[in-house]
């Protein structure tokens, strides 16, 4: 059996196609960080024209890489939640149109799922029941995974997301967007001890939650101090940018490990599955090793291509229809809150 799986939900424009068995045949992202740049973030209307101009040459191109027709196709799999609604509806309407026209089931994939089920492909085996850290872009949550189809949420950010931090105080930086790989890279200069920045939440042992708005608006009044600023015009030395780099990502990391540990004991689960792009981050992976070798967890982080939007992590939508998960034509987008509910 073979899947198309579409993913439109932000600024990646992406296909790929994968068997049953799980074996990627073709996969195809199309980014539009150049677009974006400029903004130094995404610019939802920005990003829809885009998908609307890329998804046909995206998934014509995964087809001609795989050496197959779409008459060569069992299903068609498009992540409809969450997301950017643009940027949702262009996806859920080529799929539905590609199914209609030949006559093929229609999946519904859910994206923080996906991005979870990233750590499942990878690791080749079964890694449910597990622990799930997704810490993107727009979300940073955990959840106890019952299944790869049933997540139950344990915590999430109460304000920003943990990549929206890194966007952010790149612009601060003035560094590129997007702000995670460029933060990552100056701080390899940095010292992480140069400034004692908050790790809001972490001591709180009573909640599974996430706070990077505090610790953003720290960064904020050290390299500007209080009131109306232009960052462009700030003159920071290099190393300076390297050690504020350092320190802030030192305390997401903080953040983001301290939790998810948490998470492992309060669920008494063995098993922590980490998606999402800021899954990226170097220092991330590592204090992630650590951690999970002391307290002898199973740990599977995506692998890099798999962190950031991608199709291939669609091949959840094979789980769903081996359970006879198939939608049809009236299958709405579904936006989505920061804190969702139980994933089902
Ligand atoms: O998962 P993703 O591609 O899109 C969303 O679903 O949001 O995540 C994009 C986010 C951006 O905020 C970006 O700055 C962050 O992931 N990111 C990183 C790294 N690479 C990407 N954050 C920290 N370190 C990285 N190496
Ligand atoms: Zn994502």
């Amino acid at each position: 059996m073979r899947i198309l799986a579409i993913e439109s939900t932000c600024d990646e424009t992406a296909a790929a196609i994968v068997t049953d068995s799980f074996e990627v045949l073709s996969s195809v992202v199309a980014s539009q960080e150049a677009l974006h740049q400029e903004f130094k973030g995404v610019v939802p209307e920005i990003a829809a024209r885009a998908h609307v101009q890329t998804i046909l040459p995206v998934i014509d191109e995964t087809l001609k890489r795989a050496g197959l027709t779409l008459s060569e196709l069992d299903a068609i799999a498009v992540a409809n939640e969450p997301g950017l609604a643009g940027s949702l509806l262009v996806g859920v309407v080529a799929a539905k149109a590609l199914c209609v026209a030949h006559n093929i089931p229609l999946v519904a994939v859910n994206h923080l799922q996906a991005h979870i089920f990233a750590c499942r492909l990878a690791a080749q085996k079964d890694v449910f029941p597990c622990v799930g850290l997704i810490a993107s872009g727009g979300h940073s949550n955990l959840y106890c995974c019952h299944s790869p189809l049933d997540f139950e949420p344990l915590g999430g950010t109460i304000d920003d997301a943990a990549g929206e931090a890194f966007d952010k105080v790149a612009t601060m930086l003035n560094l590129p967007y997007p702000g995670g790989p460029a933060i990552s890279k100056v701080a390899e200069n940095g010292d992480p001890r140069a400034f004692a920045f908050p790790r809001p939440l972490l001591k709180d042992a009573t909640n599974l939650d996430f706070s990077f708005s505090g610790l953003k608006t720290a960064v904020r009044y050290q390299v500007a101090g209080q009131g109306q600023v232009d960052f462009s015009e700030l003159n920071l030395s290099d190393q300076t940018v390297a050690d504020v780099a350092a320190s802030f990502q030192a305390a997401v990391v903080d953040c983001l490990v301290g939790k998810s540990l948490l998470a492992l004991k309060r669920t008494g689960l063995g098993v922590l599955c980490v998606g999402g792009g800021v899954a990226a981050n170097h220092l991330l992976r590592k204090r992630l090793q650590q951690a999970c070798t002391e307290v002898a967890a199973e740990l599977h982080i995506a692998p890099l291509a798999l962190c950031t939007d991608n199709a291939v992590m669609g091949a959840i939508a094979i789980e769903r229809l081996q359970s006879g998960l198939t939608e049809d034509l009236s299958l709405d987008i579904n936006p989505g809150l920061r804190r969702i509910g139980r994933m089902t």
